[in-house]
């Protein structure tokens, strides 16, 4: 069986019947809506939020209702944030396609972000689930937070690598921490196991986001969105931050001139490139991720061997071996 096929196996059933509720859940009248909607129900991605909304809920129980809408939810701020994001990084492929943006321009693109961010808040006040709406409401205020602290950053070139775990926690480790924590919440988890989930979604969110960096630095083509963007758009992830801190001062200088002035001209930021590689940026950014990754690990065993606990550690693995 492939890592992906072990991950989704004891949820299958759930993930059938997720589509329908997601769909459902973008539904709109309005014609250009609908027509986009459509597209980006076609493009589905990885759907890993859901994925671990449900496994983390039968790791603590049966799923509930309540467990559907947390991962609905989930995935329409989720899909949301990306299509903020494409606007704000100007890029043009998501999914292995054309992102939003692209094909319908920035400001069609920020109203559908808005729209389905507010289709997933308006989910839990229609069914009354306040403790869900709280918990996504302040996962939408730190990753607003997060994007504008990464961009705060990328305008000074200053940022340290406390920083950096400080803007990828915000950014895409807290909604993956609530995917956990609600999770074994619907399905009335003890406050203790809820509080454990959170802290392994925090962990594996990391891990997911480091690697997230590190395949900006990889050259294969065949994972759906640009290469050696995170340069050009001036975003200092951690290779490249270790590399500039410990290397002397005088090319330090040189790398920042160029990121500053030259970042559009591809060969000059292959030579930044080069020296993140030389510099051991990527060695020790693999060996970050490997401590959250191993955090994330030590939590799942304090739980009984089971085929759900199996899948979330597949999960954790697929997170940082992944290709895309
Ligand atoms: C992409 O998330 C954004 C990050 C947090 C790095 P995913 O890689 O889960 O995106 P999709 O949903 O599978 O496209
Ligand atoms: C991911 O940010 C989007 C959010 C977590 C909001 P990035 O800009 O780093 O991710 P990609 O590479 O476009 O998916
Ligand atoms: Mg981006
Ligand atoms: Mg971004």
């Amino acid at each position: 069986m492939s890592k992906a096929q072990l991950i989704k196996k004891p949820v299958e059933a759930e993930m059938k019947e997720f589509e329908s509720h997601f769909s459902k859940a973008m539904d709109s009248n309005i014609p250009l809506l609908k027509h986009i909607v459509n597209y980006l129900y076609r493009q589905k991605g990885k759907q890993l939020r859901p994925v671990l909304v449900f496994l983390t809920a039968k790791l603590h129980g049966d799923v509930t209702d309540r467990t559907f809408t947390a991962a609905s939810m989930i995935e329409l701020l989720h899909s949301a944030t990306l299509i903020h994001d494409d606007v704000v990084d100007e890029s043009y492929r998501r999914r292995g396609a054309f992102s939003i943006n692209a094909l319908w321009r920035s400001k069609i693109a920020v109203l559908v972000g808005d729209f389905l961010l507010s289709k997933g808040l308006l989910l839990s006040v229609k069914t009354k689930s306040y403790d869900l709406l709280e918990i996504m409401s302040e996962a939408v205020r730190e990753m607003s937070e997060g994007e504008l602290l990464q961009i705060e950053k990328s305008r000074k070139l200053n940022i340290t690598e406390e920083v950096y775990f400080d803007i990828i926690r915000k950014k895409t480790a807290t909604l993956i921490s609530s995917c956990a924590a609600n999770g074994a919440c619907s399905v009335n988890a003890s406050e203790e196991d809820v509080q454990k989930m959170k802290l392994f979604g925090e962990y594996l969110g990391i891990a997911f986001q480091i690697k997230d960096d590190l395949l900006d630095y990889s050259n294969s083509s065949v994972i759906g969105k640009p290469t050696g963007n995170d340069l050009k758009e001036k975003k200092l992830t951690l290779p490249v931050i270790y590399a500039l801190r410990e290397s002397n001062e005088k090319l330090s200088r040189q790398m920042l001139q160029i990121i500053r002035r030259n970042n559009k001209n591809k060969r000059k930021i292959s030579k930044v490139v080069d020296f993140v590689i030389d510099s051991g940026g990527i060695e020790y950014t693999k060996a970050k991720m490997e401590e959250y990754r191993k955090k994330a690990i030590d939590i799942l065993n304090e739980y009984p061997s089971s085929a759900v606990r199996d899948s979330l550690s597949a999960l954790v693995e697929y997170a940082v071996e992944r290709k895309k």
